[in-house]
């Protein structure tokens, strides 16, 4: 799949408007992409914290480590949507650059705001150069005549934060991050509260509905939550065991389409939709299958998606049979059982 961002990023390293340097290039917010390939992988610490791009970074031969050096000669980086999370990491992107001859280099496509990103980076320090292509924006500069109050402000700017009257915490750039989803309300209300045993909760996010099976569901002896986002399940696990609850709690940053743990009673889920602005069918569809994997006979899933999204064919090929347990808001409610062979 393209990566538009990633390939605009490293035009001005290809185009040599930027040096590569001979050691200690550090790539913030990191993706793997055949782009990557010019890049050598010995000369550049990566740092990612959704799983899935980690790993492939991993396979590809690159390190990745959220432990990163005190400066860099360069940083690349590929700053998110959300506008807290982006400014965040433009600060950490340049307090992180050697001071005066580290160079930040920064790319973002179009749609998901590269001009505003533009402007933010040129506020902390003075762009020596940019580019467009792709539909998207490169643009750099030289850790020099930063601006380091608004540096100092910025670099706060994503950090974890007490919601909704302190029942819990997070942090920008996460999903619906300062308010509980409501499609993710609807498969809460629409729960039952006899849930029971060995349960899990594939991308819980911050753990809001974690939170609210063990809370609505006392039956429940164990319930793990698989997370992708590290920024995330660090929140979980913060928010869930401020619970006290007495079901054992078990936290996994990984990609659940990689397989789950052990068989499950019961599993919960709200998958992901989109990345970006795109919508993506095929990672509920994932989800879908990793749950028919996961649950053992008799097992059940209980998850909320968008209506329009098509998840019946991979239902009816993994469980066989389900049902629609509520339709509103534009959300379904989706309930299947593990059928034996
Ligand atoms: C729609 S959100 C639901 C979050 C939370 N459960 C809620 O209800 O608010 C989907 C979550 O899945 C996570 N995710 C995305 N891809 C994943 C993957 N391959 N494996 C595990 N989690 C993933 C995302 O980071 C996100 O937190």
């Amino acid at each position: 799949m393209k990566d538009p961002a990633l390939e605009t990023l490293l035009l001005p390293l290809q185009n040599e408007a930027v040096a590569m340097p001979t050691s200690g290039a550090v790539f913030l917010r990191a993706r793997m992409g055949s782009p990557m390939r010019s890049l050598d992988a010995a000369n550049l610490l990566c740092q990612q914290s959704f799983a899935p791009d980690k790993d492939a970074l991993e396979v590809a031969g690159f390190s990745v480590s959220e432990e990163l050096p005190q400066s860099a000669p360069l940083v690349l980086v590929l700053p998110p949507r959300q506008r807290g999370e982006a400014r965040a990491l433009l600060a950490k992107a340049v307090a992180l650059a050697k001071p005066v001859s580290g160079v930040v280099v920064a790319a973002v496509t179009n749609t998901e705001g590269a001009k505003t990103a533009e402007g933010d980076l040129a506020k902390l320090l003075p762009l020596a150069g940019k580019l467009s292509k792709n539909k998207s924006r490169v643009f750099w500069g030289q850790a020099q005549e930063v601006d380091e109050a608004l540096l100092a402000q910025w670099v706060g700017l994503d950090a974890p934060r007490d919601i909704l009257d302190g029942r819990f915490r997070s942090r920008p750039g996460l999903f619906a991050w300062d308010h509980i989803d409501p499609a993710s309300q609807l498969l809460v209300n629409t729960l039952p509260t006899n849930l029971s045993g060995v349960g899990a909760d594939l991308g819980a996010g911050f753990g809001v509905l974690a939170a609210e099976v063990l809370r609505k569901c006392p039956k429940v002896k164990m319930l793990d939550l698989y997370e992708a986002e590290k920024r995330a399940l660090d929140l979980a696990r913060d928010n869930i065991e401020a619970m006290q609850s007495e079901a054992l709690r078990e936290y996994y940053w990984q990609d659940v389409t990689k397989g789950l743990r052990k068989p499950y009673d019961f599993i919960v889920s709200n998958p992901p939709f989109h990345t970006g602005k795109a919508d993506r069918a095929d990672l509920g569809q994932g989800f879908i299958r990793a749950a028919a994997r996961g649950l053992r006979v008799g097992g059940h899933l209980w998850m909320v998606a968008n209506r329009h999204l098509p998840y019946e064919d991979t239902l009816d090929k993994t469980f066989g049979s389900y049902k629609i347990l509520a339709d509103e808001g534009g959300y379904k409610v989706i309930h299947a059982i593990k059928a034996g062979r």
